[in-house]
Formats: structure tokens, C-alpha cells, sequence
């Protein structure tokens, strides 16, 4: 085929926290999808440290989380030929593009922000960190420089997305059609998983108890004890229904992993005690998770080298894609071209 008639693919632009380890809840909901999708688009995945930072963390911890995600999205089959794959803080345009958006965000979108309003609650009186509430406007950053058409993320950050469409859409109207208008691409099974201990809960890498979350670099005997100890209901006949929402969240992350329909699963292990359906649960989440914890062992070791090399590449990818993007905002606000 010609150039011409090659249809053009495509952006995909999405990212990850290091904030903490990368739970189940990600690896279903955002990575796994990414992956099963990857040859559709031309794909960049960022590790976001600077959206890490808008709470206090560790500076040693954060550098080995941050690593440890890049390790993440390669062990879980994202191909550095199809995919950059990056640090945020190694390309300088995303703080660069967050400035110039920030000027064209108003104070009362962000504080609305659902996740603002939750990180700040309770806070009344107290020192709240800006970083906070500009945060969407970083987001939007990442998500804009990159001229994505789509972001896969899960149901949690569909209003920031939104607020992204809204800073492209005021932008474009303003000064010239600049940005693409992107769109969240939400995939429905995995797309939230819930907390084990509080099924009402999303699971979160960020909850205080360790048995309401799996993590992907859980061993198997951690799996299979967190499991057991998921909180279901007395109710004791496997269904997938909103008044069991601990089995619930247990059939769709088995769905999640195997590719079954939810009723499918239910009708499947009708029959079954609840511990015989967890050991079940445990066993599927345990023959996935186990290759890519082996694979992020070995990046972090004696593949480290590789692991650095890739994220290089990934970054000067990027950032070739994010100045071309950049350049135009700087002269559509009237910023002098550097001589
Ligand atoms: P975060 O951990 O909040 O940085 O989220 C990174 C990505 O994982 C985002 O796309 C989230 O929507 C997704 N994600 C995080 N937790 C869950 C969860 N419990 N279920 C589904 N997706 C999740
Ligand atoms: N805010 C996202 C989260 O907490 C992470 C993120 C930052 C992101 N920038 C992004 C996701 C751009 C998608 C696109 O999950």
C-alpha cells in the first residue's frame, strides 16, 4: 500500500500515577485494554509522575515506583515499537502546555472536580496544595499535546476528560483551531473494580488497609489469603446482582481476566460455595498476574538497562510529538519564537 492510501491511525494518549503499587484495578481497567487494543491506534503511555507529586511522596519510593511502572506496562505485553512509553518529567512541554492551559481554565470548573472536592474534604481550614486543583489542567496538558483522539481510561476519570474537551473546545474557539477534541474511550469489563473490603468502594492503590486490594506484584499466597477474605454477603447463592455487590466485583474481575460474560461466570459456578468460587477467583487472578510479576522482576534487575533504553526512546518520541503541538500554542497566545 502507498503512503496515501494507508488510512492514518488513531491517538491513543493515556497514563498511571506512581503513586503507589499498581493494583489489580489498573491492570484491568486501564493496562489490560491498552494492550488488547494497541495495534488499533498509535499509542503514547505516560507514567505521570507529576501528577504523583500533587501529594507528598517519598523521592526515593517515587523513582522506584515510577520505574517500576514503565516495568509494568512492558510486562504486561505493551510494545515499545507500537507504543512510546514515557516519563512525564523527562518531557519539559507537558509543564509548559499546563501553564499556558492553566491561564484558560476558570477556578470554578476545577473546583468543581469531583476528585478535588473527595482529596479535599474535611480539609476545611487546613493547608490544601494547589497542585490539587490545577491537576485537570496537567491532565489536559498530557492528553492535548499529543492531538489524542481517544483516552482509555476507567469510569473515574471521565470528568476530567470532559474538562479536557471543554479547555480544547474554549481554546480552539479563542484563538484557532489547535487541539483535537478528544474522546474517553471507557472499556466496559474491568472498568471499575471494586475495593474487597467494601465492594461500594473503588479499589484503590491508596487504601490503608492492604486486604482490600490485590496488587500486581502480589505473590500467589498473598492473592489467594485476600481473596478468602473478601468481604460477600449471607445471601450465599452465587448470582450477578447490585444486592451482592461483593460477589459481583468478584465475578467481574474474573470476567475481566478471561474474557467471559458475567452471566456466563454466575451460571458457571451456580452451584458453588462461596470458598469454591473465591479459590476459583484466586486461581484465575494468579495465572494472569504471575508472568508480568516475573517480567517486572526481571526489568528491574538484570533488565534495567533495557528498561532505561526504552523509556529514552519513548521520551525523545514524545517529546517530538508534544514541541510540534507546543510551538503552536506559544505562537497562537503570542509568544515571541525563541531566537
Ligand atoms: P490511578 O490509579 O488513579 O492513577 O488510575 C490509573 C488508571 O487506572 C485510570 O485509568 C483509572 O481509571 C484506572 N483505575 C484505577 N483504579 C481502578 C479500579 N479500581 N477499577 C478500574 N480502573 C481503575
Ligand atoms: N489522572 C489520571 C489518574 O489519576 C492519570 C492521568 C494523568 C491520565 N494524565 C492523564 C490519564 C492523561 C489519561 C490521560 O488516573
Amino acid at each position: 500500500m502507498t503512503e496515501a492510501a494507508t488510512p492514518k491511525k488513531k491517538i491513543v494518549f493515556s497514563g498511571i500515577q506512581p503513586s503507589g503499587s499498581l493494583t489489580i484495578g489498573n491492570y484491568l481497567g486501564a493496562i489490560k485494554n491498552w494492550v488488547n487494543h494497541q495495534d488499533l491506534y498509535n499509542n503514547v503511555f505516560c507514567i505521570v509522575d507529576m501528577h504523583a507529586i500533587t501529594v507528598r511522596q517519598n523521592p526515593a519510593d517515587l523513582r522506584r515506583r515510577s520505574l517500576e511502572v514503565a516495568a509494568i506496562y512492558l510486562a504486561s505485553g505493551i510494545d515499545p515499537e507500537k507504543s512510546a512509553i514515557f516519563i512525564q518529567s523527562h518531557v519539559p512541554a507537558h509543564a509548559q502546555a499546563a501553564w499556558v492551559l492553566t491561564c484558560n481554565a476558570y477556578m470554578g470548573e476545577l473546583s468543581r472536580m469531583t476528585q478535588y472536592k473527595m482529596k479535599t474534604q474535611n480539609k476545611e481550614g487546613e493547608a490544601i496544595e494547589a497542585g490539587l486543583l490545577y491537576y485537570p489542567v496537567l491532565m489536559a496538558a498530557d492528553i492535548l499535546l499529543y492531538q489524542a483522539d481517544y483516552v482509555p481510561v476507567g469510569i473515574d476519570q471521565t470528568q476530567h476528560v470532559e474538562l479536557t474537551r471543554d479547555l480544547a473546545i474554549r481554546f480552539n474557539n479563542y484563538y484557532s483551531p489547535t487541539f483535537t477534541v478528544p474522546e474517553v474511550l471507557l472499556m466496559k469489563a474491568g472498568a471499575k473494580i471494586m475495593d474487597l473490603q467494601n465492594p461500594e468502594k473503588k479499589m484503590s492503590k491508596s487504601s490503608d488497609n492492604p486486604n482490600s486490594y490485590i496488587m500486581i506484584m502480589d505473590k500467589p499466597e498473598d492473592i489467594r489469603r485476600k481473596i478468602s477474605r473478601a468481604v460477600t454477603d449471607s445471601i450465599g447463592v452465587i448470582k450477578y446482582s447490585d444486592d451482592q455487590p461483593g460477589i459481583q466485583n468478584l465475578i467481574n474481575i474474573m470476567s475481566a481476566i478471561n474474557g467471559q460474560s458475567p452471566e456466563a461466570i454466575a451460571a458457571q459456578y451456580a452451584a458453588a460455595s462461596y470458598k469454591e468460587f473465591k479459590e476459583a477467583v484466586a486461581e484465575t487472578i494468579i495465572a494472569e498476574l504471575t508472568p508480568v510479576r516475573e517480567k517486572v522482576e526481571e526489568l528491574m534487575g538484570s533488565g534495567r538497562s533495557e528498561l532505561e533504553a526504552i523509556l529514552k526512546e519513548g521520551a525523545a518520541r514524545a517529546d517530538y510529538m508534544a514541541q510540534k503541538t507546543l510551538r503552536k500554542m506559544y505562537k497562537k497566545v503570542g509568544f515571541v519564537p525563541s531566537f
